[in-house]
């Protein structure tokens, strides 16, 4: 018995199977009914009382072993078959991740960042959550303007006198800049502005602008107007024109808004300009002396003009976008519309 015992140990140490078939052969061979393990265990039970001890350890071992060695080949099987399968075909066409786009209001601003670029403007950056101060107190808003009213503005402490409010106009970051820097200053000032509003296909409750700042000696209204029909040349085409219309503001004296000809019918009228030939693109005016002085700069020295534009405005009239609303929708088969837009 010994020596059969040493045999199968022998042998089961070199078995060796390249398929399923004959592991599964090979374990009927050996623990099977039948098999030659089984077959020692039942003789087994005649051996001689002295030695039962010893062929008992061994005949465990080698069961043992037999039972470790086919679950050893079952795995090598597995992994080799896994490895042998066809596998993906390499050769095909991968599957493509759709590339982003810049969205709308992102290639706008950008655009008029550029050519403001170009004309020696700097990009100045403010906070979105401001204080009255910085917002309407530093521009010269008379206490009780409309505009500090809790139906135009988010206020977001109540903090007296100087409450926190969300910035209704980019005009803020012209304050800032001017106690920041010194003349000549020449900025323009892009960000996100909040106004409490109803939304609707010409307004919505936030919204972009583009605010521009420029002070030196000797500004006048005429450079005004010369950077306004410059920039708005650069975007809607060499051949637009330009009307200044008087308005109001509290920080600008003089103060005009900008109508730019209409970019579709070219002056005839048509139901985007709605038959004026004329789209209105802009606020700007003169730098009110006493913002000037509020923020520290010499108004007998020094004097500029600012301009703000909404952004939304100016890529709704770019494109032709008749609803302010699609740029806030992120609806895709709008925004793969400007997949292929190039910025000048
Ligand atoms: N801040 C003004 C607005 O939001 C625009 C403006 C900016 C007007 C600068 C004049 C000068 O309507």
């Amino acid at each position: 018995m010994k020596e059969q015992i040493e045999q199968l140990t022998a042998q089961i140490q070199e078995l060796k199977c390249r398929t399923e078939k004959e592991i599964e052969d090979a374990r009927v061979r050996l623990l099977g009914k039948k098999g030659e393990i089984t077959r020692l265990f039942e003789e087994f039970r005649t051996v001689s009382p002295e030695v039962k001890r010893e062929f008992g350890q061994k005949l465990n071992v080698l069961k043992k072993l037999a039972s470790d060695k086919i679950q050893e080949l079952k795995a090598e099987v597995a992994v080799s078959a896994s490895a042998a399968a066809p596998s993906d075909d390499v050769s095909m066409p991968g599957d493509p991740l759709p590339l982003g786009s810049r969205h709308p209001v992102s290639i706008a601003r950008q655009e008029i960042v550029n050519i403001f670029r170009k004309f020696g403007y700097d990009v100045a950056e403010g906070p979105e959550v401001e204080d009255d101060y910085h917002v309407f107190e530093a521009l010269n808003f008379p206490p009780n303007h409309p505009a500090r009213d809790m139906q135009d503005t988010f206020f977001v402490s109540a903090g007296h006198p100087n409450p926190l409010l969300l910035r209704t106009h980019t005009s803020s970051v012209q304050v800032r800049t001017m106690e920041r820097m010194k003349p000549p200053i020449r900025v323009i000032c892009p960000g996100r502005v909040f106004r409490n509003e109803a939304i609707s296909a010409r307004a919505h409750c936030i919204f972009h602008q583009v605010e521009g700042l420029y002070i030196d000696e000797g500004v006048n209204f005429a450079d005004l107007k010369q950077a306004i029909l410059l920039f708005a040349r650069e975007m809607f085409g060499a051949d637009t024109q330009i009307r200044m219309r008087p308005s109001y503001f509290p920080f600008t004296e003089p103060s005009a808004e900008v109508d730019v000809s209409c970019n579709i019918c070219h002056g005839k009228g048509c139901n985007i300009c709605k038959g004026t030939g004329w789209l209105e693109i802009l606020g700007c005016g003169m730098v009110d002396p006493n913002v000037l002085e509020a923020s520290g700069i010499d108004s007998k020295k020094y004097s500029g003009f600012a301009f703000g534009m909404g952004i939304e405005r100016i890529a709704m009239l770019k494109w032709q976008v008749n609803d302010l609303r699609h740029y806030f929708e992120n609806d895709m088969r709008f925004l793969r519309e400007f997949s292929n837009c190039v910025e000048v």
